[in-house]
């Protein structure tokens, strides 16, 4: 099978790790002066560069030009083509340990680092373990990764990567550098798509490629893992052997994001007060298969944005994270409707969440929100 587009595009170089500069920046002057720490916590969303940012460190502790030519070593980025830096990419350089914390906790790894740690590297310069998820680690874990941080190995480099900083115990990370890696806008995340886009040869609108990045949520890779899963539709080959460019709409059918047109139209049936159509536009959902409960709670969120933005309309840009320029002028359309004062849009998510707690566990979902409808619309 063809290599993932997430693994395909994970950033070679420290320049190419987007929306984390000032992370970037540190880290170059550090690589550059040749002065890289012994210990880092990288702490951030998920898909935002702490694995990509880990094994990058990797490569400039080990990179056979960076140790050969100080001058390149000065540019303060590695070379990508000798044999340790395509290792630490093909994932199999004896010298950088990937140590998954959440397999059984990190108990039985752990303790091989302890004693692995001690030995020289096989063939870099350094040996780097790569500590994921490193949160799930035991107390017993910790103790013995602490007994390293300590004292660690003039060759030893620990990098922990996080999700869950607060998890981590103080004696761990006063050990260690920290570095937050942040969610990112979805005008970042859309400028690599689009790059990968143009790259594979993938035609999709650039609306969809809007959708994909909002659906993402701030992490690249699951943006990226959607536009593979989308392009099959506009890549020669396919099974539609013809090439076509992919819209707006095969997005939406392929993400599952229909279903927030449907939670909109539904919406402004609630707030218009229309009992008929509400009860007529439930029953069809209902016979399309979609799962009511999973509907009312989107439907939740979605009026809870709505409240939040026509009572603070400054909310719109942090709004813009994971909906499309399109989708945020219906919900600002929607907040600005007759009838969608704040008491009305209350009531109604009171109502709503309510009739969720009771569809939750009754063999008749429907029957709850039902009545709710009638209750606040008639
Ligand atoms: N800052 C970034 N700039 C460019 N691409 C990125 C960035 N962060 C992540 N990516 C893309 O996402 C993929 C996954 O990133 P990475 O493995 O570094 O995420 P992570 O932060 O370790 O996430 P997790 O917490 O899920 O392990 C990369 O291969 C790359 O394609
Ligand atoms: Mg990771
Ligand atoms: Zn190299």
């Amino acid at each position: 099978m063809a290599q993932a587009l997430y693994r395909k595009y994970r950033p070679k170089r420290l320049e190419d790790v987007l929306g984390q500069d000032m992370n970037m920046e540190i880290l170059k002057n550090a690589a550059k002066a040749g002065r890289i720490g012994h210990a880092y916590i990288f702490y951030g969303a998920r898909g935002t560069g702490k694995t990509t940012t880990a094994r990058l460190i990797a490569k400039l502790l080990n990179c056979e030009k960076r140790r050969n030519d100080p001058a390149f070593a000065a540019l303060g980025e590695p070379c990508n083509e000798c044999r340790e830096c395509l290792a630490v990419d093909a994932q199999n350089s004896m010298d950088v340990i990937e140590i998954d914390a959440a397999s059984n906790r990190g108990i039985d790894e752990i303790r091989n680092l302890k004693e692995s740690i001690r030995t020289a590297p096989a063939t870099g310069a350094y040996k780097v373990y790569i500590i994921d998820e490193a949160h799930m680690l035991t107390g017993a874990a910790f103790n013995a990764l602490l007994k390293t941080l300590e004292e660690p190995p003039a060759h030893a480099v620990i990098v922990m990567a996080t999700t869950e900083f607060e998890k981590l115990p103080p004696t761990i990370t006063s050990r260690a550098q920290r570095f937050t890696f942040r969610k990112q806008p979805k005008a970042v995340i859309m400028a690599k798509l689009e790059a990968i886009a143009k790259e594979e040869g993938i035609a999709i609108e650039p609306a969809a490629l809007e959708l994909i990045a909002a659906i993402g949520e701030g992490s690249f890779r699951d943006a990226e893992s959607l536009l593979e899963q989308v392009s099959s539709f506009g890549t020669p080959g396919s099974r539609s052997s013809k090439a076509r460019t992919v819209t707006l709409a095969d997005a939406e059918r392929i993400t599952g994001r229909t279903g927030l047109r449907k939670v909109h139209a539904f919406a402004e049936l609630l707030i218009a007060k229309d009992l008929k159509g509400a009860l007529a536009y439930l029953a069809e959902i209902s016979d399309e298969g979609h799962n009511l409960v999973q509907f009312t709670k989107d439907l939740i969120h979605y009026l809870r944005k709505t409240l939040s933005l026509s009572v603070n309309p400054s909310l719109e840009e942090s709004f813009e994270k994971d909906l499309t320029r399109d989708e945020l002028a219906a919900m600002k359309a929607l907040a600005a409707m007759k009838g969608a004062d704040s008491a009305t849009l209350v009531l109604l998510i009171k109502a709503l969440i309510r009739a969720y707690a009771e569809m939750r566990y009754s063999p008749f979902a429907a029957v709850p929100l039902e009545v709710m409808l009638v209750e606040q619309l008639s």
